[in-house]
């Protein structure tokens, strides 16, 4: 019993460990400057809400701000978590403030709210910066820092009235509770920018939103997030792991994606493609050149290693990789459904459907199951 609690205790210490991964502000930039090419209104008078979001630590409070004018933006707000380790680590840079507690002379932590309704340079250095935010929420009354009753959790009460008053929900939130998360937006009927792990695609109840184009992917995946940056206490892990110009520890990962309800142009662009014969007598790949395409034993559908070689005309059902989603235009194709393997890394214990053979071939890993929209 003992050595089960204990290992339970690394558990859940490694699971909430692995929520404090802090988005880099280039990366946010990349994206978000994304959906304002596409439409420069795309924020113009709305609610952004950051519902998992330290100011003092978080990149989307410093974008919103920093860009709050530009975009048009009519309000922002951010809720911080009390549980998160750098929980009011960080308050001295407002300074003295009547809203923060004391307790033996150091701040008391507290989850906060930040409702900004405007900006400006307020110190007169000729730059608006966080310093400007700290004199602005003391000196104007249309702004408002205050301490949460709870813990900011995400699904409290407060901050679901938050959240009723937002347009766009925009964040990283923690992987953990990836799947809360996501259901409490779509439940509210949320327009919504966020982080999520490769394998969150293929939680059903994503996938299924995926499918019904009701969410799909940010402009990029793999490496496209460049890196997150991790407290002291996390090991610097990877290749690419890195300690920037700032002093910040980054660990790089390529299995992290933006999902989305924004329109972006990406998604309209047709994906450029060959016939099936231009494909066998053309392809760069050898396991198509002069082979051609293998169908499934168990399928109705031809397996697609590589999303380039998608056959222009072929008007069944194709069995393609996962990363065809980072190129998946609605309007050329349609979602079909997801090949069980990855249900099984990710739903163990579920039932799954059948994995997908190919008779003396090795079982394909993870596939999207497409169809042309039009040949
Ligand atoms: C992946 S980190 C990202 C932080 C920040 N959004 C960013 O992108 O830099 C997720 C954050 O959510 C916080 N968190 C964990 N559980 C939460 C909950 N139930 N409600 C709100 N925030 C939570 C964690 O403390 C952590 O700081």
């Amino acid at each position: 019993m003992a050595r089960q609690g204990a290992s339970n205790l690394l558990r859940k210490a490694r699971k909430a460990k692995s929520d404090e991964f802090y988005t880099q502000y280039v990366d946010i930039q990349k994206e978000v400057e994304a959906y304002l090419e596409y439409n420069p209104d795309t924020f113009r008078g709305k609610v952004v809400y950051c519902n998992c979001d330290d100011p003092f630590e978080s990149n989307f409070f410093r974008y919103f701000i920093l860009n709050f004018d530009r975009i048009g933006l009519k309000q922002l707000i951010t809720t911080s978590y009390k549980p998160s380790p750098v929980a009011n680590t960080q308050l001295q840079l407002f300074g003295e403030n009547e809203t923060v507690k004391q307790t033996k002379g150091r701040p008391k932590v507290t989850a906060n709210k930040f409702i900004i309704n405007s900006v400006g340079d307020i110190d007169g250095d000729g730059e608006f910066s966080l310093k400007d935010v700290a004199l602005q929420l003391k000196q104007n009354k249309k702004n408002e820092w205050a301490p949460l009753d709870g813990e900011g959790d995400f699904r409290s009460t407060e901050s679901i009235e938050l959240l009723k008053q937002a347009d766009y929900v925009i964040t990283n939130p923690p992987f953990s509770l990836f799947r809360e998360f996501i259901k409490q937006l779509v439940e509210y009927d949320k327009k919504f920018l966020i982080i999520g792990n490769i394998n969150s695609i293929s939680y059903r109840e994503v996938f299924s939103l995926v499918k019904e184009n009701k969410v799909w992917l940010g402009t990029g995946m793999g490496r496209w997030i460049s890196g997150f940056i991790v407290p002291e206490t996390y090991e610097l892990y990877g290749t690419e792991a890195r300690i920037d110009e700032n002093g910040n520890r980054i660990v790089a990962t390529n299995n992290c994606l933006w999902l989305t309800n924004l329109d972006h142009g990406k998604r309209h662009q047709p994906l450029p493609l060959m016939t099936m014969n231009d494909n066998i007598k053309f392809s760069s790949h050898k396991s198509i050149k002069g082979k051609g395409y293998k169908k499934y034993d168990n399928y109705d559908a031809i397996e697609i290693p590589f999303t380039d070689a998608i056959p222009s005309d072929y008007d069944g059902v194709m069995g393609v990789p996962i990363t065809f989603l980072d190129k998946y235009n609605p309007e050329q194709f349609e979602i079909i459904d997801i090949n069980p393997h990855f249900f099984s890394i990710v739903e163990q214990g579920l039932p799954k459907p059948d994995q997908l053979h190919i008779t003396g071939q090795k079982d394909p890993y993870a596939r999207i199951l497409i169809k042309h929209r039009k040949v």
